[in-house]
């Protein structure tokens, strides 16, 4: 069931007709619907329970996707862990209420000052990425009096079939160690006084449609916990990372029980945790970026449509060419003529598009959706040209609240300072 969806003509986010939300807090701004968030994440858990697998797994939302204290909240008061790779990530779950028991922290680079608070905090596992951060975390452990719980990041080497800015497991990536070097590593993290072996890790990719790669890197992961504990090494959980993809235009995206078979079939009859870290697949479909047109310009090759979102909102159409499907929030009885549109922001760049060549009927003063922008929307959004940063709200069933108002224009410079 979509939870934006068409009624009497208007553009609806559960029971909420878009125009009120732009006339209560303005464009651009970010909505989310709090049922489809909560449909996502149950997606996942009953795919685990359907499985057989639900008391022995843990659902680790990737912040990174979309980093909301609201959002988190909710992921936090449903029983969700969270996948972090930062101090300030971490921070933000605490903030939410996150419980630091379920928290994980992945990232390539560490530093000690986020070691220290990961530390203190009292995570549940530090996803270590090179031979030197397992030096790097026993020296602050130790220096804490404290043993640090961790996974080794392993890059299985598989392909993920997915857009080369976001394949991580391949053996070119700079993230994790090479499945190879794992038991060699593994045996020195073993004799470290400060380092507490408890997992392995493994991620290979984002927008991953087919479920098989995911299944070929979950074998390659258990033959290694069986490599381990043959080495005496016993390993309590396999993290399994994150990487379903969703739906933004005409792709087939399985649902996480579909998804996940293939994968959990590999890692059945085992007795690890099993640990995931999906980001997108539990926020890219319940939000939108609502923005209104300022502005409508036929040209000779073109048509453009300028809105007042802008690449500094939504960044993945200019970065990775991605397609976000963009609605009319209003169809009136007589619409306006259909022409194709590039639907382009304010920015002084050529890249600075939310969709090219859409078929539309637009007049100016509209409002448009583009569809499927709760993961890597607000969360990758910037002040490029002194732009403060969209509205974001949360509906729920008739109600609106308002979750990140904008921000000011002097909140952007606040910490500036001219020379003397
Ligand atoms: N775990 C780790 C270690 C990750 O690096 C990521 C995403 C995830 C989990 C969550 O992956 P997901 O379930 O969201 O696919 N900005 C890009 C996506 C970058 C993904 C980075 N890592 C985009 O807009 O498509």
């Amino acid at each position: 069931m979509s939870h934006f969806a068409l009624h009497d003509g208007l553009l609806h986010a559960e029971g909420v007709p878009l125009d009120a939300v732009a006339a209560r807090h303005g464009t651009p701004c970010y909505v989310y619907s709090r049922a489809a968030l909560m449909a996502a994440y149950d997606d996942y858990r009953s795919a685990l329970a359907a499985h057989g697998v639900a008391d022995r797994s843990l659902v680790c939302y990737a912040v990174k996707a979309n980093s909301s204290l609201a959002i988190l909240n909710l992921f936090a008061r449903l029983g969700a862990g969270f996948d972090i790779v930062s101090g300030g990530e971490l921070a933000r779950v605490l903030a939410a209420g996150g419980d630091p028991g379920k928290v994980l922290f992945s990232g390539v680079g560490k530093s000690r000052g986020e070691m220290e608070q990961a530390l203190a905090a009292g995570i549940r596992c530090f996803n270590v990425e090179s031979a030197s951060e397992l030096e790097r975390l026993n020296e602050v452990a130790r220096a804490h009096g404290a043993r640090a719980p961790i996974s080794l990041r392993v890059n299985p080497d598989v392909d993920p079939k997915t857009h080369p800015y976001i394949s991580t497991g391949l053996k070119t990536a700079k993230f994790g160690v090479p499945i190879e070097e794992a038991p060699h590593l593994y045996r020195r993290a073993a004799e470290l006084p400060g380092l507490k072996v408890v997992g392995i890790d493994c991620h290979i990719g984002s927008q991953l449609l087919d479920p098989a790669p995911a299944a070929e890197a979950a074998a390659k992961v258990v033959a290694l916990a069986d490599r381990l504990a043959a080495d005496g090494i016993a390993i309590e959980h396999l993290d399994l990372g994150g990487g379903k993809g969703i739906r933004y235009r005409d792709e087939n995206a399985l649902g996480a029980t579909d998804y996940l078979a293939p994968m959990l079939k590999v890692l059945s009859g085992r007795r690890e945790q099993l640990l995931f870290e999906p980001g997108r697949s539990l926020v890219g479909n319940a939000g939108l970026l609502l923005t209104r047109v300022e502005f409508l310009k036929y040209g000779t090759g073109k048509n453009f449509a300028v809105v007042d979102a802008a690449m500094n909102d939504l960044m993945r159409p200019a970065l990775y060419d991605a397609w976000h499907d963009i609605a009319k929030v209003s169809h009136g009885d007589t619409p306006p003529p259909t022409h194709s549109y590039d639907i382009v922001g304010p920015i002084c760049e050529s890249g600075d598009f939310l969709g090219q060549a859409r078929d539309l009927a637009l007049a100016e003063g509209d409002l448009l959706a583009v569809m499927s922008a709760g993961a890597y929307g607000m969360a990758m959004s910037s002040n490029y040209n002194t732009r403060p940063r969209a509205a974001e709200v949360m509906v729920d069933g008739d109600a609106i609240h308002l979750i990140r108002r904008r921000e000011s224009v002097a909140e952007l410079f606040a910490g500036e300072s001219p020379l003397p």
